[in-house]
């Protein structure tokens, strides 16, 4: 989008594009992002986009998105692409797609579940959905949808 840009481009950092609008500020809390940090992030939101109605941006200067973060925000926001920013040029570009397993990463809602009982257990998702997103607790077959995927990244 050159015309119209609300925000400048960056030099050095990461650029999380194609967020569904809003969801920007769920992304920031998978990055941990709380604004005391003293990074420059600007964040743009319900923006015109060629490929979706509108969309969110996170720019986030000077930082490289690990993995799991990665893994997260794909879940929340499957249509991002992942922009690395090099000296002003976009040096990679990255669309994240849904993981078929989700490790570690969310908590199994039911209480009986092993996961909460056993201080060792790590949580296991298995993908049964992509779209809609539906994910299936490996150990007890509980399903989790989008909605208490957001419940718990916002909480
Ligand atoms: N961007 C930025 N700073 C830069 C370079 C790019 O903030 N130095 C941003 C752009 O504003 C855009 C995103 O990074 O939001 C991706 O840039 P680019 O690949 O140039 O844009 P498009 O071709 O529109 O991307 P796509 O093909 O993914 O839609």
């Amino acid at each position: 989008m050159e015309n119209g840009l609300i925000v400048s481009k960056i030099k050095n950092g990461t650029v999380i594009d194609h967020i569904p609008a809003g969801r920007a500020l769920a992304v920031l809390k998978i990055l941990g992002i709380k604004g005391n940090e003293g990074s420059r992030v600007a964040l743009v939101m319900n923006v015109e986009s060629k490929k979706m109605k509108t969309k969110d941006i996170v720019k986030i200067e000077e930082r490289e998105i690990k993995e799991k973060e990665a893994e997260l925000i794909t879940l929340i926001a499957p249509s991002a692409t992942i922009n690395i920013i090099k000296n002003y040029e976009v040096v990679g570009k990255r669309k994240i797609g849904i993981p078929d397993k989700v490790k570690g990463l969310l908590r199994c809602p039911n209480p009986s579940c092993i996961t909460n009982n056993d201080v060792e257990a790590i949580s296991i998702f298995t993908t049964i959905s992509k779209n809609p997103i539906l994910l299936r607790c490996d150990y007890c077959e509980t399903q989790i949808g989008e909605e208490e995927v957001l419940r718990q990244i916002l909480s």
